[in-house]
């Protein structure tokens, strides 16, 4: 599949779906081999769930040169921009693999990660639909199985009945909460955090506080 054939093309997604083929630094789930993720070798390992453009990622990756960054997304469409954005910037300790959620671990291993982010995940409102959202306790059961001992999960919404509900989960599911804010963008908290994804300019542009979580596996 080559990108070039589709630039005067309609077909847009196709095009960033060529994209994501032809870039060096992206992977779906079932090329993704050990070689591949030898560069993570001797760094501490982090990974963005449902990443989108994962322009996050990238800057922390940026910054955090002893970290190796994983980006994950469904959408190979988004997470194309974040990997052509890396290469731009000869930022190449992090990948961005198009998986589900449920496919983890075809790309983890148990207790290797050091920690996880969730970034402005979908809020599925819909009580019918709670088990989709990524602070459900089936997938805190599988982000405490990734997390080395000690490991960090951080959840940044704009969603406040997301942020409670996903702190009761974290409560009862006995993570410890080791740092929280309602209004991100006006706390002391690190600037790392406060580094905005694609999802959470538009947000701030709005006016909306952000909340976060930083929470220590159990
Ligand atoms: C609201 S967007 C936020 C994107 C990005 N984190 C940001 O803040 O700009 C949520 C993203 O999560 C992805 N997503 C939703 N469910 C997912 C799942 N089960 N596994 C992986 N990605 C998922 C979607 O494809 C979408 O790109």
């Amino acid at each position: 599949m080559n990108p070039t054939d589709f630039i005067i093309s309609r077909k847009r997604k196709k095009y960033k779906f060529a994209m994501f083929a032809e870039a060096p630094n992206c992977f779906e789930v079932a090329d993704l081999s050990q070689e591949q993720t030898q560069y993570a070798r001797g760094k501490k390992i982090s990974l963005e769930v449902g990443a989108g453009t994962a322009f996050f990622s990238v800057a922390l990756a940026k910054k955090h040169t002893d970290t190796f960054y994983i980006a994950m997304d469904v959408k190979a469409d988004r997470l194309q921009k974040g990997a052509y954005d890396a290469l731009t910037q000869k930022v190449y300790n992090i990948i961005f693999v198009r998986s589900h959620i449920n496919e983890l671990k075809e790309v983890i291993e148990p207790t290797s990660l050091d920690n996880i982010w969730l970034t402005f995940s979908d809020p599925f409102p819909k009580k019918r639909h709670a088990k989709h959202r990524l602070t459900h306790p089936n997938f805190l059961h599988q982000y405490a199985a990734y997390l080395k001992q000690n490991g960090s999960l951080y959840v940044k919404t704009d969603a406040p009945n997301l942020f409670t509900w996903s702190l009761e989960q974290l409560v009862c599911n006995h993570w410890l909460i080791n740092e929280l804010s309602f209004d991100l963008h006006n706390s002391t908290l690190s600037d790392n955090y406060k580094i905005q994804t694609s999802y959470e300019q538009r947000f701030v542009a709005e006016g909306l506080p952000i909340m976060l979580v930083h929470s220590i596996k159990p």
